[in-house]
């Protein structure tokens, strides 16, 4: 299994197929979702966890990668970084979900800042982006205490609201 970044409770590592039936947890949960555009089904995690594996890891080096808590050796989410349309050379963005029972231990700033670091030291990244619906208050905290920096409004065709683009670039992180 290859392992991306170890923090002091989390471990940051490559998205397996074995790994469907806890994120089943994270992406069938309408509480996780909030924000997405609904609950996914068991199915489509079933084929998240071979496709990602299959195409981020060999296409970019990085990805999306499952965040395991270490005391339980359990995956109880995901973190990673991703590129996108909006995203030049040298540029990914960052996204990440955990199952509720996880929330509110400081989880996702310790990860998400691990991400950050593997994004600018292992894969040579220049700037990280963060886009947010600005209603989501938990992410929102998590991009600045990623020390973000808030650039502005992005409204793609699909959405009903603008979100807000964050940035990060190399050297700045705090
Ligand atoms: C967003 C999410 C990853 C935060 O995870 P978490 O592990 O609970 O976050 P942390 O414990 O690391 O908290 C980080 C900060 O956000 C704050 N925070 C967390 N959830 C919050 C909420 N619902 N409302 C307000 N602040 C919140 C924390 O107090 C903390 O603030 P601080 O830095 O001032 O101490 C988690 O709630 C989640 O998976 N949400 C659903 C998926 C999602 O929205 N992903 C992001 C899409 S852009």
């Amino acid at each position: 299994m290859t392992v991306v970044a170890r923090t002091e409770r989390l471990i940051l590592r490559h998205i397996i197929a074995a790994d469907a039936a806890p994120l089943y947890a994270v992406f069938c949960d309408a509480d996780v979702m909030r924000f997405s555009k609904g609950v996914k089904t068991e199915e489509w995690v079933d084929n998240w966890v071979r496709e990602i594996p299959a195409t981020h890891y060999p296409e970019w080096g990085f990805g999306l990668w499952t965040v395991e808590e270490k005391a339980a050796r359990s995956a109880i989410g995901y973190c990673g970084l991703f590129r996108t349309e909006l995203c030049a050379a040298g540029e990914a963005e960052i996204g990440y979900r955990l199952a509720t029972p996880f929330w509110g231990k400081g989880y996702a700033r310790e990860i998400a800042a691990a991400a950050c670091d593997a994004g600018f030291a292992q894969f040579g990244l220049s700037r990280i982006l963060g886009l947010v619906d600005p209603q989501n208050r938990g992410s929102v905290r998590v991009l600045e205490a990623l020390g973000m920096r808030y650039e502005g409004e992005i409204m793609k065709d699909w959405y009903d609201h603008p979100d807000h683009l964050y940035t990060l670039a190399r050297g700045e992180t705090p």
